[in-house]
């Protein structure tokens, strides 16, 4: 007798379509076999031939930040994660400039995480003040925390890191066989551009994109790149928003170089018109002339829809490595939200809080979009959503795919047109944030059940979010297992 059975449904891996005939048994939250003998379980859920896809591996969300006062917490935040389908989520716990002791830095997002979390999570640092001291520190981190993974920026002036701290960091990561993930965007070109939008009182929502061009994540996307063959370490470049950046990604993929990228699904479906008034379908939207606030995200939202194609061709190619969401929202209609930006009634682009909400959105969308549509398959969706973050994140010895001896993390859809299709509403969503930038949007599939470690922690049709506050895990993670073994490094940089 099984904890839980599933069967009747079509399991996706990255690889492969298997046929309904295959029942799957869990124990112990974790699968114990997979088999087309009738299996008896305590639970059994029929998917009535519907998609079983790995549970969603969110590896880009912004948790319980001191810059963003309205996001969400670690509670609001992954309860909208397993209303979209996610069974982990890896949020960021960030070393302020001047704080040299990364334990504490750990410590301190501990305790955001203590009020408890509805799937498991992990911890990605951002290293945004490396000195030679606290770089020794990062194998306590791996030791101790699990944590393999950081994040570094080339912009923003309380994180940013100039070139030559980039290659000491880059050189330490490629000794501890870290993962590198890198927010490439070029920040003298945007001081420049913001300088000279500032004296001609440019400073109404739009401009957010004006200041932030194509050109700078180009460049920096390029420059990182060319740091990272210095160093010969794999890196991944975050929140990828245009084929032009991607590009370089492509051509040094196709050298044989470890470049990896990851998109989001708001360079996918939105373009900067967003940042305009009046612009779209969105419910409301053209009343309020500062609503563009909401699509305020770095890098900005691209131009065109053939930038938001070439973003699709990044992910058809296999350029793309990895689907977040960069979930890094605020309240709209909240004065310490994205409403710092009005300023005597005035829009001030520059002090609008960055990012946008997407934890709950992405996996559907993607799903509805480029699956359902046929634009990716099955398989590419869980490689990007599931498989590889699991790998580049240290996880894969036990999640992103479903097989004998991994965790019971699933996602299981809709038949295709059996779900009732929606228009996307806010109020639909289990996040704390008053907003969805999707709102408007039509579904035509969502996931029917979250199954966290074989415990059922959605279901949309019989009570929402169903499994308790703290039932999600603490990962602790290993090394990458996407890019092969580390050769031999330059002597030189020995
Ligand atoms: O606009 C964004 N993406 N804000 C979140 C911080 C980041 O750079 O990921
Ligand atoms: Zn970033
Ligand atoms: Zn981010």
């Amino acid at each position: 007798m099984f904890d839980l059975v599933i069967h009747n449904g079509h399991i996706i891996t990255a690889s492969d379509v298997l046929p309904p005939s295959v029942y799957i048994g869990v124990k112990n939250g974790v699968i114990q076999t997979m088999t087309t003998e009738i299996l008896q379980g305590k639970k059994v859920i029929d998917a009535q031939g519907a998609l079983i896809t790995p549970g969603g591996i969110d590896s880009h969300v912004h948790l319980d930040q001191d810059n963003a006062p309205t996001g969400d917490n670690f509670e609001s935040g992954s309860r909208s994660a397993v209303a979209g389908g996610n069974t982990t989520i890896l949020p960021f716990a960030i070393q302020p400039k001047g704080e040299y002791d990364f334990q504490k830095v750990v410590d301190d997002y501990h305790k955001r995480a203590s009020v408890g979390s509805y799937c498991d999570y992990g911890f990605h640092l951002i290293v945004s003040d490396p000195t030679t001291e606290s770089l020794q520190q990062l194998s306590q981190m791996i030791a101790k925390e699990g944590i393999t993974s950081i994040k570094v920026y080339t912009t923003y002036p309380r994180y940013k890191l100039n070139d030559s701290q980039l290659l000491e960091l880059l050189l330490e990561t490629r000794k501890l066989e870290m993962t590198t993930m890198i927010h490439a965007e070029n920040s003298d070109v945007i001081d420049f551009i913001n300088g000279k939008l500032q004296e001609k009182k440019m400073t109404g929502t739009y401009y957010h994109s004006v200041s932030r061009p194509l050109e700078a994540e180009d460049e920096a996307s390029y420059r990182v790149i060319s740091l990272a063959k210095v160093i010969d370490v794999p890196i991944l470049i975050v929140h990828m928003s245009s084929e032009t950046a991607l590009s370089h990604v492509e051509s040094a993929q196709r050298n044989l170089v470890p470049i990896y990228a990851e998109t989001c699904p708001q360079y996918l479906f939105l373009t900067s018109d967003y940042l305009k008034q009046g612009c779209c379908h969105h419910k409301g939207h053209g009343e309020d002339p500062f609503e563009g606030a909401k699509y305020v995200c770095s890098p900005p939202l691209r131009q065109s829809q053939s930038e938001l194609d070439g973003v699709w061709r990044s992910i058809q190619n296999g350029t793309v490595t990895v689907f977040s969401s960069d979930h890094a929202p605020s309240q709209y209609d909240n004065p310490k939200g994205k409403k710092l930006g009005l300023v005597d009634g005035l829009p001030h682009y520059k002090q609008i809080p960055n990012g946008l909400p997407g934890i709950e959105t992405r996996l559907p969308l993607l799903f509805c979009y480029g699956v359902e549509t046929g634009r990716i398959t099955p398989q590419k969706f869980v490689e990007l959503c599931s498989t590889n973050p699991a790998k580049i994140y240290g996880l894969s010895d036990r999640k992103g795919t479903i097989g004998i001896g991994y965790d019971a993390d699933f996602t299981i859809w809709y038949p295709k047109g059996e779900m009732k299709e929606f228009i996307l509403d806010n109020e639909m969503l289990h996040h704390d944030i008053d907003y969805s930038p999707f709102e408007g949007m039509k579904f035509t599939n969502w996931p029917r059940y979250t199954i966290l470690r074989g415990q059922v922690a959605w279901d949309r049709d019989n009570g929402g979010v169903v499994n308790k506050l703290g039932d999600g895990n603490y990962l602790k993670r290993g090394p990458s297992t996407l890019a092969g073994p580390m050769k031999e490094i330059n002597p030189i940089l020995a």
